[in-house]
């Protein structure tokens, strides 16, 4: 596909803390969403993010990526406002015809938001509270067979046990998989016994993955590139 390549070349030129297997993974998810439903992407920060799912939009359904953020200074990102560099990195990646920025906070842009999402990816505010808070702000939205995503989920604790209990521990998700630090995870109405343990044996790899990165990060080598849920992931290739 054209435009994979094209991704990378942008999306690795904007600042950010996205992996290449996490892009390529959002410009996948992205150019498989089909159907009704938006996609909706929380914490764009400088548009690494964005620029891999609009990428990916673009050779798919080209579908407008809903890109919510508040581009003020954050704890976490102190480095000013972002907007005018998300902007720029769009532009300049030649994706910001798919994109419709929404300078709000996920609390704020949740409560005028009315339709129904194909795809999200979270990556706002990482502390337990936010984390914990856009799960139960965005879930509802998403349709059935709709697909959610969430950065950070193998060592930021916020995001981490957010995933664990309402996604792998719920009725509601199948096809779990991760790439990195991404995990994400299909809706359900009622999830069967058989993917329910297919979950938490997913979820079983995922700790022992982690386990195994701590300590290559204690060992000073380099971090371990994983992705599981290959069935799924080949399905999009
Ligand atoms: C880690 S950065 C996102 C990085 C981006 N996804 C990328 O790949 O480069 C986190 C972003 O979340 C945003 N953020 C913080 N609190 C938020 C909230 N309540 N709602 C939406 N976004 C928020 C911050 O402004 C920041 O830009």
């Amino acid at each position: 596909m054209m435009s994979l390549k094209e991704a990378e070349k942008w999306a690795m030129k904007a600042p950010g803390f996205l992996s290449k297997p996490e892009g390529i993974l959002l410009y996948r998810l992205a150019r498989e969403c089909s159907g009704n439903g938006e996609i909706v992407e929380i914490g764009s920060w400088k548009g690494r993010s964005t620029i891999w799912l609009a990428k990916g939009s673009k050779d798919g359904q080209r579908k407008k990526i809903v890109a919510i953020d508040p581009h003020t200074s954050s704890p976490e990102m102190p480095q000013g406002n972002s907007f005018k560099e998300f902007k720029q990195n769009l532009k300049a990646a030649k994706a910001f015809d798919l994109v419709k920025p929404v300078v709000k906070t996920s609390e704020d842009a949740a409560k005028e938001f009315g339709k129904e999402i194909a795809l999200i990816f979270i990556d706002g505010d990482h502390s337990y509270k936010h984390a914990k808070q856009d799960f139960e702000l965005w879930f509802p939205k998403v349709r059935e067979q709709g697909i959610m995503a969430f950065h950070d989920t193998m060592l930021v604790d916020g995001p981490k046990r957010v995933v664990e209990d309402s996604v792998f521990k719920s009725r509601h998700f199948r096809n779990i998989g991760f790439v990195d630090s991404i995990t994400f995870a299909e809706k359900v109405e009622k999830n069967s016994v058989r993917e329910r343990i297919a979950n938490r044996h997913v979820l079983l790899l995922k700790n022992f993955f982690t386990t195994v990165s701590k300590a290559n990060i204690r060992f000073g080598m380099p971090k371990q590139v994983k992705a599981v849920g290959k069935k799924f992931i080949k399905k999009m290739q």
